[in-house]
């Protein structure tokens, strides 16, 4: 008989910003064997049409599934909040996707004011105005997309001038504003947390979902009885459609059961 439970953890994002996902996962479920895929040729996914979101959610959700994953977690708001119910519909595999984390800065707010930065797709979607509702309405909520900073971030620019002027453009109103706390909807921002923290110091408390994301992988790992349990190390191929030295830069590990390589996809 075949041992699913050895087949990789697949992850697919816009780009390189899902590797944010894929760390908290490999922190806490060490032992399973990962496929990244950075479609990084096609970001941003965040100023595309709903149905071409979904198109691509599809072709990587192929991809992934011809390499035998378990698994498929969606490590992109954008995709997730597009195209997950699609994905669902279609394929017999669970799916883990990722969603802005306002319920927890509605729990967390003392000035009952959240800022969300994230995608126009993500923002503009169905799924995130359903999870709105859900909040408490007296909570203001402060909208930003934050246009150009996964372009900046899939350039190689985390660190530039560029990347600290427009941040500011989009954080400073928030400390304006009074806002407390700010919910970081897009996978590629965690990479900005010191950046930010720099702008906002301890005012505003900075919420993300990516350790949510990886206790929720291993919870459905066990409920369907696909935890690896097996003791050789773990292995993981990361594949991108574009150069690969952002990725590497933003990996920065000496690990050699960790591969990635350029692939058209
Ligand atoms: N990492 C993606 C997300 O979480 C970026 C979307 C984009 O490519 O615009 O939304």
């Amino acid at each position: 008989m075949v041992n699913n439970n050895k087949f990789p953890i697949g992850i697919f994002d816009s780009g390189v910003g899902g590797t944010s996902i894929w760390k908290e996962i490999n922190t806490l479920l060490p032992q399973e064997n990962t496929i990244y895929l950075s479609d990084s040729k096609n970001a941003p996914y965040g100023e595309k049409s709903k149905q071409d979101i979904i198109n691509l959610s599809i072709k990587n959700t192929e991809f992934l599934l011809a390499q035998n994953c378990k698994i498929i977690i969606v490590a992109c708001n954008t995709a997730t909040t597009n195209a997950i119910k699609v994905l669902r519909k279609k394929y017999n595999i669970p799916f883990i996707g990722i969603e802005p984390a306002i319920k927890t800065a509605a729990l967390h707010t003392k000035t009952n004011k959240i800022g969300i930065l994230a995608t126009k797709g993500t923002l503009n979607s169905e799924l995130f105005e359903k999870t709105a509702h859900t909040i408490n309405q007296k909570i203001i909520r402060k909208e930003i997309i934050g246009k150009g900073l996964v372009e900046l971030i899939e350039g190689g620019k985390l660190h530039s001038k560029e990347m600290t002027s427009l941040l500011s453009t989009y954080i400073n109103p928030l400390i304006e504003d009074n806002v407390d706390c700010l919910v970081l909807g897009c996978t590629h921002y965690p990479y900005l947390i010191p950046q930010i923290r720099k702008l906002v110091g301890n005012k505003i408390q900075i919420i993300d979902s990516g350790e949510a994301v990886a206790k929720q992988t291993k919870n459905i790992l066990e409920k369907h009885k696909l935890i690896n349990s097996c003791k050789e190390k773990s292995f993981h191929q990361f594949f991108i459609n574009k150069e690969k030295n952002v990725l590497e830069i933003l990996m920065t590990s000496k690990d050699e059961n960790l591969k990635i390589t350029e692939k058209e996809f």
